[in-house]
């Protein structure tokens, strides 16, 4: 970096020095709306020609060029080693607990060792799962970033944190202080590291395990050109030096001025009270977890007032005012016992690890989904192997990880069958990756398979008729296609395993019910390929009624909103298969009724808007709130951004609604919710 003195500046024209000044600030100033707030209020190419505008000045005039210029966080040329530094204040790590038990015993030794029976006011945070880090500013400037070490010493990361674009190099505001150290967390988010990942897929790059590796490995680059290549970003949790200002009595308060300051703080904080308030945001952070686009490893709560945090005091390690409330882990290390090969609706086969059973996400798992073989090339896994497993959310669980497989005494190689396992009719390849049954409709494991299908939650709703049940059915030969379940009676279904005649009663009255429907389930509940939920919905609002999407060429198919040459080639082949129109015939012979959509020629009122529900809607359930958006053209999102058009906020809503707010985005009542949608009606 060339860092000039200010003398050589004294020829300078004053006016080119305050443009240069001028530019720095609107430059730092859209970086912050850009980076911290996810909030740009110019187009790209304004910000870009800011920008093109400092770096021309500074080239014509080197002299100006500051250490804290935007254009001097492009990464400087690799270092040779990292220098330790100690840091001036040890840097504390956290007790924890697994429990809410284990919780609410925090809350009373605290309460005792105060020796108060007052309710005490905590500040929750998410616990972010990336890097600590301490940064110096001296004189508002960024003058040092560092890791946590040992937490007394760590290593210089300045080159690398300067790159870090929602981190200011320089302090804005009133009162900043002359030396204020702000600690953090460096992370990487979930859509960062992805791409990063994406991006060393296609170059042939290591990809890495996790975002808390990625980040870590980011910040220990020597060189700073790679960093600066990834999105890295940081959340503030605590201050360490600080000199010549009197600090506000509540650690809340400090976020507050940290922010003002323009540094980066966690939007998803909240101050509570008492225990039971920490409780219920542990609650609602880890139901927001799997939608943040952040890790998480769980929840931290520190006592807000910062007298009763000194009177508190810490122990050799750890303070005696925080507590990390720990989620289940995500991710834990196991054995691949075996694999085994699944076959699904369309034919498809599947690899499955059979593993040793841990307890990830909540859950004891035995098996996760390999996807095809081309991932067990990636991973190159052998049966036998230790390998990481990951389960997060409702999300299937998967192997993302091989860990030393030289403990693998005795690896095995993984090999697609030749034969389908539930048919034995030969196996064909499927394009690049695919294998696939040959036998069709004949394999039983597909017939299962459409069946189960059928009759899901999101299809057809047939409450009771589930895999166990279904299997039997088939394998006794009861069951041999979807029309056959409108023939089934109390009598055929309690001669089967665990069903007495009161739940075969349960199951035939549900099928009884099951026969009203709309459009859209009756077309996903049939199992056309790469036919989602959301396509058959599109396809429902667009054609109206089935005849019309039966006989819709592949032109008229691609009209339909994110319907591109593939899906719309499956339609074509669904439709012209006769075997597949008399299926329908019988369904609807068996008194199967579908709901026809009134499609309008007037253009849908939500057309390109993104719409996103929060809270609990009081009259309708939220899958209906979300169709009746769809109807109207709107999209449907899970999470606020920039492109928000519209929040609906039910009670009870959390961060989305915070996040609108900051965002500027419109935000709306149930009433007024409901008052849109008879408005087109
Ligand atoms: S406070 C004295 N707040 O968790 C308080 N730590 O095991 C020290 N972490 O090393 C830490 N999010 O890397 C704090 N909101 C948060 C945090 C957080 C993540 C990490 C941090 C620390 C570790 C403690």
């Amino acid at each position: 970096m060339s860092v000039k003195g200010k003398d050589s500046s004294s020829s300078i024209p004053t006016a080119i020095k305050k443009q240069v000044d001028a530019l720095r600030r609107q430059i730092a100033h859209h970086d912050s709306l850009y980076f911290t707030h996810d909030n740009p209020q110019i187009p790209d190419s304004d910000y870009d020609r800011l920008f093109a505008t400092l770096v021309d000045l500074e080239q014509r005039y080197p002299a100006l060029i500051s250490a804290d210029s935007p254009t001097q966080r492009v990464g400087a040329a690799p270092r040779e080693e990292f220098t330790q530094i100690r840091h001036e204040i040890a840097m504390l790590s956290l007790d924890k607990v697994f429990n809410e038990q284990n919780l609410t015993d925090f809350d009373a030794r605290v309460k005792k060792r105060l020796q108060s029976d007052s309710t005490l006011q905590y500040s929750c945070e998410p616990k972010v799962d990336g890097v600590a880090v301490s940064l110096l500013y001296k004189d508002s400037l960024l003058e040092r970033g560092a890791t946590r070490g040992d937490g007394v010493s760590g290593e210089d990361i300045t080159h690398n944190v300067r790159t870090i674009k929602s981190i200011p190099l320089k302090l804005e505001g009133t009162n900043v202080p002359t030396l204020l150290e702000v600690r953090g967390e460096i992370f990487l988010g979930k859509r960062g590291f992805a791409r990063i990942n994406a991006e060393a897929e296609k170059t042939g790059s290591k990809q890495f395990v996790n975002p808390r590796n990625a980040a870590a490995g980011t910040l220990r680059q020597l060189d700073s050109r790679i960093t600066a290549r990834r999105p890295l970003q940081m959340y503030c949790y605590s201050i360490g030096v600080v000199q010549d200002i009197e600090l506000p009595p509540r650690l809340s308060d400090i976020f507050d001025l940290l922010e003002a300051w323009g540094l980066p703080l966690n939007p998803d904080r909240r101050v509570v009270d008492g225990i039971e308030g920490c409780h219920y945001y542990c609650k609602d952070l880890q139901e927001k977890r799997a939608g943040l686009d952040y890790e998480i490893d769980g929840a931290v709560i520190k006592v807000n007032d910062l007298a009763l945090q000194a009177d508190l005091g810490a122990n050799a390690r750890t303070p005696r005012w925080a507590m990390a409330y720990k989620f289940p882990a995500e991710e834990v290390s196991t054995t691949v016992l075996d694999v085994e090969f699944q076959v699904g609706r369309t034919g498809v086969i599947t690899p499955v690890a059979r593993l040793q059973p841990v307890f990830v996400g909540g859950v004891t798992v035995s098996n996760a989904t390999l996807h095809n073989m081309d991932e067990i090339s990636r991973l190159n896994l052998k049966i036998g192997d230790p390998v990481i497993v990951r389960r997060a959310g409702d999300v299937i669980p998967k192997v993302v990880k091989v860990i030393n497989s030289t403990d693998n005494k005795s690896p095995r190689e993984i090999e697609i069958p030749q034969f389908c396992p539930a048919c034995g009719s030969a196996v064909e390849r499927d394009g690049e990756v695919l294998y696939r049954c040959s036998a069709g409709i004949s394999c039983a494991a597909q017939r299962k398979e459409s069946i189960r299908h059928f009759a899901s939650r999101s299809a057809m709703d047939i409450e009771g008729l589930g895999s166990k049940l279904i299997e039997q059915l088939v394998d006794l030969e009861i069951l041999s296609n979807v029309a056959d379940i409108f023939s089934l009676d109390v009598e055929k279904l309690s001669a089967m395993q665990r069903m007495g005649v009161r739940s075969a009663g349960n199951v035939v009255a549900a099928i009884e019910i099951s026969k009203h429907t709309t459009l859209a389930k009756f077309l996903y509940s049939l199992g056309i390929r790469e036919v989602g939920e959301a396509t058959a919905l599109a396809l429902a609002n667009h054609f109206g009624n089935l005849g019309k999407i039966s006989r819709a060429g592949l032109e008229e198919l691609t009209e339909v909103p994110d319907i591109g040459d593939i899906v719309a080639g499956h339609i074509v082949v669904f439709f012209s298969n006769q075997e597949n129109l008399a299926r329908i015939e019988e369904l609807r012979a068996s008194g199967v009724i579908w709901q026809d959509v009134i499609v309008s020629d007037k253009p849908s009122r939500l057309a390109g808007q993104t719409y996103v529900l929060t809270g609990t809607l009081k009259t309708m359930h939220r899958n209906e709130a979300k169709a009746r958006l769809i109807e109207l053209g709107a999209k449907v999102a899970g999470s606020v951004s920039k492109h928000t058009s519209c929040v609906i906020a039910g009670p009870g809503s959390g961060s989305k609604l915070e996040k609108a707010r900051q965002l500027g985005v419109k935000t709306i009542s149930e009433e007024e919710f409901l008052a849109l949608l008879d408005d087109s009606t």
